[in-house]
């Protein structure tokens, strides 16, 4: 599908290769003074030594532009400003209201991605860093499989390594059948601080979880199975949390630390023997290039333990070497938060210095008689992201000081947006209401966490984030239910399909316009960078933009084209909106 840059750049390329004898980039931006503008004839003057403007009037009288510009003209130093014909964009609209996608083409090199996220710890409660990451990763997973690339959802969860010394301990003390209840109950907090007490407490109990981690370790069938309860139980209960997110994440999208364990060994040997290992401290450590403390010393990543255990850094460059030896794939992601940054980045610089990059390509690439290109090296990415913080603008905490219950967080949301619908709608039934406030709490949530940049912290504030005005899902949510409610009383079914060009008249209808023409670029960008905010900000402006046209511009009460056209432009904003949200992981409920 054609959006509006790429029509005129299409049109414009042509001509400016005319004038430079050789392709020149006719790039386009969105205009202040006209809908684009174009600063090719710019960039074209360094390189040609000739005068802007004078370029910018050789290239208009080559390029054709009359049926899809109303006005063209050269500005300040050789700008070429541009104004859609109301035509033109009326055609570029009947066709994207007619495409299921809006529009969005499915992409034409489709990868293989792999999404590293949420990542909770076995019998530890999730906190909000663990939120941050499961609604960005799965804003992610949606938006990357929406343009057609193949994802791999990877929930890296923290099941193994010396806690579970002590954390076997205590399920033994308080038996299996309490432990068991208390951890798929979501009381992860109560039994992971009972264990820690009883460890800092109690000489017997740290000899015992000693020598229980190294029965795990040495695979001792009866310590494994314990194990196993604990992994189990903890599952359950991240799917139980799952589930109230709405998060695509499955049971079969867990792939813990402990899958990695017996890629352990050969990574110590592999490194030892590119000669990447050096002991320091009793330790077996990597030195990446380029990582150093405050007082300029090297900083290690730690492989191998003292004492011989491993650490998350042996399993996060395991994991890498897995990811980047026998999935072939195109592109790795890391959604954790910024904290982790250094850490992820001597992870990556190791996988560089040992050469895995370059494996994955020799491994996947053309074989005889294959006469395509060597697949590309996989890009590896942090999709890093800051802190939540309260209302005091620090870390987010409960009174006592304790990390939030992320679940407590969410029922809070959602409890919130129960009483606000029973005030406002006390006719509502009781199910039907349920569902509203989970669509509402939830997508809150959630929308006030990809609203925006997410490297930066954010504040956790219930009124800002439900409030029905504002930058907010509700907002938007409200904006698509209002669309389908016009359809719904007018008792009409809304039009897709219009027989020629939607007519563009008023301004109003102008600007609509161009922000439903605009969501392609933007989907393409948000796959690229993955800053949602760059959609949200989008949606929000779509939605403001609907409200302009429906106070300027009678729908129903319009006649003729006119009418059609208008539902249609109804429509299309409604479906932009679900479908940007629903991206988002955020429902649009019919009625609100
Ligand atoms: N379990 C980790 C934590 O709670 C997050 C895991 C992130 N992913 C990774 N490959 N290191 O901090």
């Amino acid at each position: 599908m054609v959006t509006p840059e790429k029509l005129l750049i299409e049109r414009l390329a042509p001509a400016f290769a005319q004038v430079a004898g050789m392709p020149a980039d006719p790039s386009m931006r969105r205009g202040r003074h006209a809908d684009f503008q174009c600063d090719g004839a710019l960039a074209l003057s360094r390189r040609l030594g000739r005068d802007a403007r004078e370029i910018a009037a050789e290239v208009l009288r080559y390029a054709v532009l009359d049926d899809v510009c109303s006005a063209v003209e050269i500005s300040g130093p050789g700008f070429v400003n541009l104004t859609l014909a109301p035509t033109g964009l009326g055609r570029l609209l009947a066709g994207i209201a007619a495409d299921e996608r809006l529009g969005v083409p499915r992409t034409a090199r489709p990868e293989t991605i792999v999404v590293d996220y949420s990542g909770p710890n076995t019998a530890k409660e999730m906190h909000v860093g663990h939120l941050r990451s499961t609604i960005i990763g799965d804003a992610a997973v949606r938006v990357l499989e929406w343009q057609g690339h193949t994802v791999l959802r990877r929930n890296h969860l923290g099941d193994w390594g010396t806690p579970f010394g002590m954390l076997i301990e205590h399920l033994l003390d308080i038996g299996e059948t309490e432990a068991a209840h208390e951890l798929s109950v979501g009381d992860l907090t109560g039994f992971y601080q009972a264990a820690r007490r009883a460890f800092d407490a109690d000489e017997a109990f740290r000899v015992r979880s000693r020598e229980r981690v190294v029965a795990l370790q040495a695979g001792d069938p009866t310590t494994l199975r314990l194990w196993r309860v604990l992994v189990t139980e903890s599952k359950k209960y991240f799917m139980a949390v799952y589930a109230r997110l709405g998060v695509r994440l499955t049971a079969d999208d867990f792939f813990g630390e402990s899958r990695y364990n017996n890629e352990l060994p050969p990574l110590v040997k592999e490194l030892a023997e590119l000669g990447l290992l050096r002991e320091s401290a009793g330790a077996q450590c990597v030195f990446p290039a380029g990582f150093v403390n405050r007082d300029g010393e090297p900083l290690p990543l730690i492989v191998r333990k003292g004492d011989g255990g491993f650490g998350y850094a042996a399993t996060d460059l395991a994991t890498l070497r897995h990811r980047l030896r026998d999935l072939a794939a195109d592109r790795l992601l890391y959604v954790v938060g910024t904290p982790q940054s250094e850490h992820l980045a001597m992870v990556f610089a190791t996988a560089r210095d040992a050469g895995w990059h370059g494996a994955a390509a020799d491994g996947a690439g053309p074989t005889a008689g294959d006469a395509g290109p060597p697949r590309a090296p996989t890009r590896v990415e942090h999709v890093d992201f800051g802190y939540v913080l309260g209302s005091d603008g620090k870390i987010l905490r409960t009174r006592a000081g304790a990390s939030v219950k992320l679940v407590d967080l969410l029922d809070e949301a959602v409890a919130r947006a129960a009483a606000t619908i029973a005030e406002k709608d006390p006719d509502l039934d009781a199910d039907a209401r349920a569902a509203l406030a989970r669509a509402v709490g939830i997508g809150a949530v959630k929308y006030a966490d990809l609203s925006g940049d997410r490297r930066k912290d954010y504040r956790f504030d219930y009124d800002r984030m439900l409030s029905l005005d504002g930058n907010t899902a509700p907002y938007l949510q409200y904006a698509h239910a209002r669309i389908r409610s016009i359809f719904a009383r007018a008792a009409i079914e809304a039009p897709r399909v219009a027989s020629g060009p939607l007519v563009i008249r008023e301004p109003a209808e102008r600007a609509l316009a161009l922000r439903l023409l605009a969501f392609p670029d933007v989907i393409e960008e948000v796959g690229e960078s993955l800053r949602f905010h760059r959609l949200t900000h989008h949606l929000f402006e779509l939605a403001t933009a609907f409200t302009g046209f429906y106070e300027n511009c009678p729908v129903l009460r319009s006649e003729g084209e006119i009418r059609h056209s208008r539902l249609v432009l109804c429509d299309l904003t409604a479906r932009t909106l679900a479908r940007g949200l629903d991206l988002l992981g955020i429902e649009t409920p019919e009625r609100m």
